[in-house]
């Protein structure tokens, strides 16, 4: 085996769309201030659904469109900053789930990289075990984490997963990547923290919601993915106009057509649907793919590059010719 190839992709949200206007009757917030700012129009929100129930519905979406047995999958792997559970892992819910009994599973941490991070790390472990078969998801009820009275957070972000199962391929298709990770500015963004209690009696165990520094990760954003991508190319050793299509994060539109300006490429090349879904955090990534996949606008031989950042604070982009 030489390298790993996307062989299906898929995605799952739930089926309650929030918009902007029903926000606005909770939140002192505008329509026209969300779209002007962010893009975003409206989002799915869960209702009953956690984390490990997406997921699911993504990896059983992921089977049917190959004829990959559920017995002969190797490995999953969720990345996810909104698991069901500390333990267990959302991959492993998947797995029992799914009944993939020789499946290793586990959860990576890695915020809105997540799914890159994922995907570089499930190649890895592919390559160096020689199996052939994994399924790879972002998935996220985010909704649980926010505080719905904080205007500056929640009309950012929404809920839903997306993923691929890859296997084994005797071409190259992960040509280059870049990951890196900005410990020193990881209190940029910070969800779900929790506290020591040295009072037992106070039996304090509530996770705290998200706090952002939303213009600090801006200027984190637009300067940092445009160098993210330019070193994955040139790990890749190709030029950037052989790119056919830029996979971003989804956290902002001003972002996307920052970083396009940045690299001096036209927006076109550029998938955006946060207007639909918000900030889908490590799934937004995956569901970008899988519905540009599905519209047929990627072709096989086409090269994508697939770029995260967000919390940690991470970036990372994988360089992937499909
Ligand atoms: N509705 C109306 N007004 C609002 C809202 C809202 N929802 N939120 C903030 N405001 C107000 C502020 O109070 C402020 O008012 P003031 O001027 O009277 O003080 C004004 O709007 C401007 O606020 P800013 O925070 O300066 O607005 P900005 O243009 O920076 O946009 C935003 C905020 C959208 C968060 C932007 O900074 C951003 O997108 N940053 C990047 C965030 C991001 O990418 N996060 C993803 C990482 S995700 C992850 O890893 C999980």
């Amino acid at each position: 085996m030489k390298d790993v190839k996307i062989i299906a992709t898929g995605f799952a949200v739930p089926e309650h769309v929030v918009t902007n206007d029903d926000l606005s009757k909770i939140l002192d917030t505008s329509d026209e201030w969300i779209v002007k700012r962010t893009g975003i129009k409206r989002r799915h929100i869960s209702q009953n659904e956690n984390t490990s129930d997406l997921a699911t519905r993504v990896a059983k979406t992921l089977l049917s469109q190959s004829n990959v047995r559920t017995q002969d999958i190797d490995l999953i792997v969720v990345a996810t900053m909104t698991p069901d559970n500390m333990t267990p892992a959302t991959a492993a819910i998947v797995q029992g789930r799914i009944a993939a009994e020789k499946a290793v599973c586990f959860d990576i941490s890695a915020a809105c990289s997540g799914f890159s991070y994922a995907i570089s790390l499930a190649r890895s472990m592919m390559l160096t075990n020689n199996w052939r078969h994994a399924i790879v998801i972002g998935a996220e009820v985010l909704s649980k984490l926010l505080d719905w009275t904080d205007r500056s957070t929640a009309v950012l972000f929404g809920d839903g997963a997306g993923g691929v199962l890859l296997s084994q391929s005797n071409a190259t298709h992960l040509l280059g990547q870049s990951l890196k990770t900005y410990g020193n500015k990881g209190d940029q963004l910070i969800a779900g923290h929790l506290d020591v209690s040295y009072d037992i009696l106070k039996n304090k165990k509530k996770l705290s919601a998200f706090t952002m520094n939303g213009q600090e990760i801006y200027r984190f954003a637009t300067h940092e993915v445009p160098r993210s991508i330019l070193k994955a190319c040139s790990n890749a050793q190709i030029e950037l106009d052989q790119i056919n299509y830029f996979l971003l994060h989804q956290a902002n539109s001003r972002i996307i057509t920052q970083v396009a300006k940045k690299l001096n490429q036209p927006l076109s090349k550029f998938g955006v649907n946060i207007d639909e879904y918000g900030n889908t955090a490590a799934a937004s990534e995956a569901i970008l793919l899988a519905e540009i996949i599905q519209k047929n606008r990627i072709k096989p031989g086409e090269i994508i590059a697939l770029s995260g950042f967000g919390g940690g604070l991470t970036t990372a982009t994988l360089i992937i010719k499909y």
